[in-house]
């Protein structure tokens, strides 16, 4: 039986650090696409020398030919530009629109039977016009954005409550951008909801709300740091556990931009919502219930997407 194979669309700073994760998890093989040609043979060469020390047993390689992504069995689009200092995802729309196009038509002629993952920004966005321009069904194109949210907020919790964060679950809901909404009713630390440990004295709502804004604001802290792109380890690593979850059937329950045809009263759209992921791809969107406070907030959330999508359809004519 031969190994898995992974296509990464985007040999940049997320591209580098997936191929790095997927072969040290030893999740399959993998090839390293990009239109700068030198960078994902360079890379592809670079990870597999640490294939000794380290000990994996998986072939990677790099090329600027979308003929290489054949059979893929996940493919992971990282490709595009990522925002500087004072952008916000959503600046980069009509730049990584076109991306998208051709990444699109690259996978349906070469991988049309792949589960994708999107990470390109501004997300929501990015990942229904990457359905529509593959054509692929909307259950195998899902975007990422809502592990890597719920991961910082788990950080800034486990820091908080000085708990170990394998104890905090949480939860992030709606767009990837300044409306998500982290669920706090539904995040908990050992089980106990965050509102009953506010109640208990372990924190304050003052400081809870604060987590909550910093975690909306979570890309944008490290793009300020960095000043010359943004997060990558945690981006990647979310990615790479949605893609471990498909390829072992794992049926994990994350938070995905995920197609909504019914679910949340969404009239086919994709939106940060709660889905299982195995080997059918997104098997199931769990329609949770939202209290009126919190459907407010989704609401707004996604209101915003709806708008990057017009703006989509504005930009590109075949997408209207
Ligand atoms: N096809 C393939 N690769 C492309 C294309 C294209 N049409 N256009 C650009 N690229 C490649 C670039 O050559 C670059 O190597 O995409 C890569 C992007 O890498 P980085 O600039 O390092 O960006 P990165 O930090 O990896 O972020 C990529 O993910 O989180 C989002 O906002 C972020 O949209 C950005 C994306």
């Amino acid at each position: 039986m031969s190994r898995p194979k992974i296509a990464l669309i985007g040999a940049g700073q997320i591209g580098g650090t997936l191929a790095h994760l997927a072969a040290i998890k030893e999740l399959g093989d993998v090839v390293l696409f990009d239109i700068a040609d030198g960078i994902p043979q360079g890379k592809a060469l670079d990870i597999a020398e640490s294939g000794p020390s380290e000990g994996f047993d998986a072939a990677l390689k790099g090329t600027t030919d979308y003929a290489d992504i054949a059979g893929a069995d996940v493919i992971i689009v990282t490709a595009g530009v990522p925002r500087k200092p004072g952008m916000s995802r959503d600046d980069l729309l009509g730049i990584n629109l076109k991306v998208m196009k051709s990444v699109g038509e690259g996978i349906a002629a070469n991988a049309p039977d792949a589960f994708v993952i999107c990470i390109t920004n501004p997300l929501d966005a990015m990942v229904w016009a990457l359905q529509q321009f593959s054509g692929l069904p909307a259950n195998k194109v899902v975007g990422m954005a809502g592990v890597l949210d719920s991961a910082r907020f788990r950080h800034f919790l486990s820091v908080e409550f000085d708990v170990s964060m394998k104890d905090v679950t949480a939860f992030v809901l709606g767009g990837h951008g300044d409306t998500m909404v982290p669920s706090v009713r539904y995040s908990t630390v050992g089980g106990i909801p965050l509102p009953d440990l506010v109640e208990m004295g372990w924190t304050s709502q003052e400081k809870l709300d604060e987590i909550v804004q910093r975690t909306r604001d979570g890309g944008a802290e490290i793009v300020g740091l960095l000043k010359t792109g943004s997060a990558y380890y945690a981006p990647a690593t979310s990615a790479i556990e949605m893609a471990e979850a498909y390829l072992k059937d794992q049926k994990r329950l994350l938070p995905c931009a995920a197609y909504c045809d019914g679910e949340f009263g969404l009239d086919g759209m994709y939106v940060g919502v709660p889905t299982i992921i195995g080997a059918g791809g997104i098997e199931k969107v769990v329609n949770i219930k939202l209290n009126k406070e919190e459907q407010e907030m989704f609401d707004v959330s996604v209101n915003a997407v709806k708008g990057l999508v017009e703006a989509c359809k504005g930009i590109d004519e075949t997408l209207a």
